[in-house]
């Protein structure tokens, strides 16, 4: 009989997405370009008990193998293999086939394989994917973009296999090629703002306040029960309890390299934050403090001489936990304020027309930013689909005027003690940048007036104004308007 659908790409992540697949009763085809994970696969499946898996060595007979319209999901590295990998299963397929890629991918280039199979009449869907191998297994968040009719038939499978929450499967179709792989893009950008803030609380729990890794696992597994209930946080405590078995002495934690790696996706939220005129100042924090740990043997030559204040200021370590248990959570507000704006400026650029409140549901389980907030950013958007931001969101205005103190207490402190909290920091200037009604912006406006003629708009006039400014200065641009 044929396949109900087909995987290709057999690296950890697609082998457990297959067994994923399999283990909810779907017969699922595998395929790889190295044949012996082909074996490995199919051994998998006979021990987690005879699951409908059968693998192919050869693209022909894979494709071959499917039911029509046949559905094959990739999950080969991003780029260039994605490329190739369609080249020779494109060759197979016919008209209403369905391509699922599955990579961390650059939305554009999504974009330009939907295109370059329309002749082909193969639909393409990029389908971001998060909750690493053991999401991948067990039930990831799936977020997939493309033509509706393609999400239509891959529906029966992905919303069994996706993880599930109380308000159903995480999935749902986001909108057109570009959106699945947009709102992955996001969901890292997320990713990073969460953990960096995680970071800096590490750092003013361990170096302000004094406190050993038992305790930060004890204080990291308490917030776990809260409002900052969430995977990172549970994971943050798990990783602060584990010893080292290496060298039989201390904590994992100690011994690692303070140096940032990352593969790209929190990069592209910002060059794409950049793109659309949207502020997105967490993400960009976190995203400079991963280069900034990067020069690691710069900063231990630096150290040597750029001191910092020696007179920290001496704070109750029970007042410390409060505030800084208050000051994550209104950063991380902030953060995913920023993170939902960017996909609804993108969404608005490109049509896509992507259900804010979808896209915070089906982050609420599988994924690595899954947490017990999200809840009320849903909430949030089903209150208003046309939410300006979260932080004028009744609920969230509250929580944040509640906790702005503490936030406030935590962001001197650090300053104060020299400790860099670049997020955090980002996250309240964001908050006091979006909570005025008038900014210095007039200033820059005026300067900008001044040396480049590039004129303003007036509070109390229509129109559009330039100003010759001083009697050195007459000879600058068009005058457009005089006062
Ligand atoms: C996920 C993750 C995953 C990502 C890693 C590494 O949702 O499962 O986002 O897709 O690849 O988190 O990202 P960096 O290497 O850029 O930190």
């Amino acid at each position: 009989a044929l396949s109900d659908i087909g995987l290709y790409g057999l690296a950890v992540m697609g082998q457990n997405f297959a067994l994923n697949m399999a283990s909810h009763g779907f017969s699922v085809s595998v395929c790889n370009r190295s044949p012996g994970k082909v074996d490995a696969t199919v051994e998998r499946a006979k021990e987690e008990g005879d699951l409908p898996l059968v693998g192919y060595k050869e693209p022909k007979e894979f494709i071959e193998s499917l039911a029509k319209p046949r559905k094959v999901v990739l999950l080969v590295q991003a780029g260039a293999a994605v490329d190739a990998t369609i080249a020779t299963l494109s060759e197979f397929m016919e008209e209403g086939d369905i391509l699922v890629d599955c990579g961390n991918e650059w939305f554009p280039n999504s974009q330009r394989r939907a295109k370059e199979l329309e002749p082909k009449k193969i639909m393409f869907v990029g389908m971001g994917i998060s909750g690493g191998e053991e999401g991948a297994r067990n039930g990831p968040s799936l977020m997939p973009g493309g033509p509706k009719e393609a999400f239509d038939a891959l529906a029966p499978i992905i919303t069994k296999c996706a993880a599930q929450v109380n308000d159903g499967p995480c999935t749902t179709y986001l909108g057109s090629i570009g959106s699945g792989n947009y709102v992955k893009m996001v969901h890292n950008g997320v990713e990073y703002g969460d953990m960096q803030l995680i970071a800096e609380v590490y750092d003013v729990l361990k170096h302000v306040a004094g406190m050993d890794n038992d305790e930060l696992a004890a204080t990291f597994g308490d917030w776990n029960t809260g409002e900052l209930q969430s995977f990172l946080i549970e994971i943050t405590a798990v990783i602060f309890s584990r010893k080292d078995d290496l060298t039989d002495s201390g904590h994992v934690v100690d011994k690692i390299l303070d140096k940032t790696g990352m593969k790209g996706t929190g990069r592209w939220t910002i060059q794409e934050a950049a793109e659309r005129s949207t502020a997105a100042p967490t993400m960009a924090a976190a995203l400079d403090a991963r280069y900034i740990s990067g020069r690691k043997a710069e900063r231990v030559e630096a150290a040597k001489t750029l001191t910092g204040p020696t007179d920290i200021p001496k704070v109750s370590k029970e007042q410390l936990v409060e505030d800084i248990k208050a000051a994550l959570y209104c950063s991380k507000i902030c953060s995913y304020a920023q993170g939902m704006n960017l996909i609804k400026s993108a969404s608005n650029h490109f049509e896509w027309g992507v259900d804010l409140g979808e896209c915070a549901r089906i982050w609420k389980g599988g994924c690595i930013i899954r947490a017990a907030f999200l809840d009320d950013i849903k909430r949030a958007y089903v209150r208003d689909p046309e939410l300006d931001n979260l932080l004028v969101d009744p609920d969230f205005t509250a929580q944040i005027l509640e906790r702005q103190a503490s936030w406030r207490r935590v962001v001197t402190l650090c300053v104060a003690s020299g400790i860099a909290a670049p997020a955090m920091t980002a996250s309240l200037s964001y908050f006091d940048s979006y909570r005025r009604a008038r900014l210095p912006a007039n200033l820059v406006q005026a300067q900008r007036d001044f040396f480049g003629a590039h004129t303003y708009e007036r509070v109390d006039k229509e129109g559009t104004f330039h100003c010759l400014w001083d009697d050195t200065h007459k000879d600058i641009g068009d005058v457009t308007g005089r006062i």
